[in-house]
């Protein structure tokens, strides 16, 4: 058994699986199709890493599909019932990638949504509005790094927001699932801020956040 699955061995993987282990979660780490890409992930981590391959059984309570949103519908048919009652972190943001003007997701839904309609997993958005390099980091100029979550079922939430505490992170419950419209909008603008050239500032390692009054 493992606290946690990531699934991908890419940038977000390499991030998540740093603030688990931060916060001294095991990890499981499956990998897409080639398992030597989570031994080398594992190694370069340290800590409780059990490298795999996806197909493997799914030995955490969460599992966070580290991939992009069509990937992220595969992971979701291939293991089918085996995810009932898992708590599920979608992560994604489903930017249209042939036209950046939106997202490839129906109008008044989301990612997080649409991946529920075919899970028995208890789907809550996270973490799709920090950036990779940061959750490596830990924070943003020294300041705290905010993850938002959206999610219907109260313990699947709780559960996610107490990895978060447990890497370091703040936490913020926004409110229930239909709110990762808003998440997957405002992960689309960081990464719009990201890409402009005219804000060199934003690029790639900044950090959204709520600031609260008399901080
Ligand atoms: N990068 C960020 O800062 C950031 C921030 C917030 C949210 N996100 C979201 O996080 C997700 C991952 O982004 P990333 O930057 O980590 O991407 P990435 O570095 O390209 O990694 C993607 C991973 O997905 C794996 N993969 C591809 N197809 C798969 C499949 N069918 N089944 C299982 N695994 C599969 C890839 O494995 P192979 O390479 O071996 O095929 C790779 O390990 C995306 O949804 C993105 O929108 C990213």
């Amino acid at each position: 058994m493992a606290d946690v699955t990531i699934i991908g061995t890419g940038n977000m993987a390499r991030g998540l699986a740093t603030r688990a282990l931060a916060g001294r979660k095991t990890v499981q780490l499956l990998a897409h199709d080639d398992k030597a890409k989570a031994d080398a992930l594992a190694a370069e981590l340290g800590g409780h890493v059990t490298p795999g391959v996806v197909g493997d059984e799914i030995s955490g309570a969460i599992v966070i599909p580290a991939v992009y949103y069509d990937p992220a519908k595969d992971v979701v048919a291939k293991y089918g019932n085996a995810l009932d009652g898992k708590v599920y972190v979608d992560i994604t943001n489903p930017v249209d990638t042939s036209t950046y003007e939106g997202l490839s997701v129906p109008d008044g839904s989301s990612a997080a949504e649409e991946l529920q309609k075919s899970t028995g997993a208890r789907v809550v958005k996270a973490f799709n509005t920090t950036f990779a390099g940061t959750l490596v980091a830990g924070d943003v100029a020294g300041q705290q790094l905010d993850v938002l979550i959206a999610g219907d079922d109260e313990d699947a939430v709780r559960a996610v927001a107490d990895f978060a505490s447990a890497g370091g992170l703040r936490p913020i419950v926004v409110g229930p699932q239909r709110r990762a419209r808003q998440l997957e909008q405002a992960g689309f603008l960081h990464i719009l801020l990201s890409a402009n050239d005219q804000l060199p500032e934003f690029q790639w390692n900044s950090a959204l956040k709520v600031v609260p009054a008399g901080s």
